[in-house]
């Protein structure tokens, strides 16, 4: 029996980035008229000044859409040429159905092979990974990746763990063949033994049109009973330092780029602390830039990088072309790495 075998593009790269910030910005001191915390503490122990909450009818489906549409104008691409859709997502609001298919129809691409994603906040690193995978096997010619998250409500307002350090957001990216390779082999892992230091309760309810409620009530009175995340920050924290320096030696490794040649550092917008000391042990020259979305966006699990790359790219602080270094890492516990290049600064962007 000879079963035909299909092979695709050697060369792979970042073609458009988009992004959605939610409306309505929430500052330090707004979280604390329900949290028993502060600015000054928030501000120094996770970089955070404030976060974007969806508000009104915003949902991660609309979000999630908002930025696959700009990837694909910026990209340059026609939809119709897209073969696969990737969302990577912790807190889409059901298991079943997932939110790939909708986002494909809403899309106007409906019928494509189109599925989410569960690797906490290394979500978009495994889809990044994965979509880069299916193009040089040829089992699609162009891939969308979308991270999406609306962790705003899906906490426990009160919790003094999680409450200030989520946020909620899109970011998306169209990824396909290109001249010169210009994404290496993804590096990821996970740690299963860990795996309860990042977890979640129950289901997760209907938000639309209510998500200042799910932000702002009380849990013990919540008559409704929701799904929130639980995390134990500084366990996690203790895991980031031992796994991360090596996870980043390692994609270096692979990808052939000397750490001489990283122009721009874009890890996951978990704490600005983790993203300073990790670059420092890394030994980055100081002029290279890193990421620090976290500062006005707070960590928006799988939507933190493309949300990230899609600052830097529209502040000018990174310019398309450039060579950067990125890590997601979170619940599972997990990680994913690459180095790639830049995709060209988008034309329509979130902000
Ligand atoms: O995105 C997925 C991956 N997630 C991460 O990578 C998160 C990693 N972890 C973190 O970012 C940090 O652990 C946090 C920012 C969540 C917490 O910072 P921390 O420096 O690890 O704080 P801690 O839990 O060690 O607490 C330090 C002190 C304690 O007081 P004492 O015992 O030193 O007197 C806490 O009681 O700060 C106190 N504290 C707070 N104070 C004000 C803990 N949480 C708060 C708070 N506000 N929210």
């Amino acid at each position: 029996m000879n079963i035909t075998a299909t092979t695709g593009h050697r060369n792979v790269s970042i073609l458009g980035i988009g992004a959605y910030r939610p409306k309505r910005v929430v500052t330090n001191d707004e979280v604390c008229e329900t949290l028993d915390s502060s600015d000054e503490w928030i501000f120094e122990r996770s970089g955070i000044r404030s976060r974007r909450w969806i508000s009104g009818d915003e949902t991660a489906r609309s979000m999630a859409v908002a930025a696959a549409d700009r990837a694909i104008t910026n990209s340059g691409i026609d939809r119709s040429d897209i073969g696969a859709l990737i969302l990577a997502t912790g807190s889409w609001k059901t298991k079943i159905p997932h939110g790939g298919p909708v986002v494909a129809l809403d899309l106007g691409i409906n019928g494509i092979p189109a599925f989410d994603v569960a690797s906490g906040c290394g979500g978009f690193g495994y889809g990044l990974g994965l979509a880069t995978d299916m193009i040089r096997s040829g089992s699609a010619e162009h891939v969308l990746v979308i991270g999406v998250e609306t962790m705003s409500v899906v906490m426990d307002p009160t919790d003094r763990d999680t409450a200030f350090i989520f946020g909620d957001g899109a970011g998306a990216v169209v990824v396909g063949p290109s001249e010169e390779n210009g994404i290496s082999p993804t590096v990821w892992g996970s740690d299963g033994e860990n795996s309860d230091a990042i977890s979640q309760n129950y289901d997760i309810p209907e938000y639309m049109n209510r998500a200042e409620e799910f932000q702002s009530k009380d849990p013990e009175t919540d008559p409704i009973g929701r799904m929130v995340v639980e995390m134990q920050g500084s366990r996690v924290f203790r895991w980031a330092a031992i796994t991360l320096p090596k996870a980043l030696g390692k994609v270096l490794e692979q990808s052939g780029v000397p750490k001489e040649d990283v122009e721009i550092f874009i890890p996951h917008q978990a704490n600005a602390r983790i993203n300073t000391l990790m670059k420092a042990n890394l030994g980055l020259p100081d002029d290279v830039p890193v990421a620090n979305d976290i500062e006005t966006t707070g960590n928006t699990s799988a939507a933190s990088i493309p949300l990230a790359i899609e600052e830097m790219l529209v502040s000018g602080k990174a310019k398309g072309g450039q060579t950067a270094l990125l890590l997601g890492f979170g619940a599972g516990l997990s990680y994913a790495g690459q180095v790639v290049t830049l995709p060209p600064a988008p034309i329509e962007a979130s902000f």
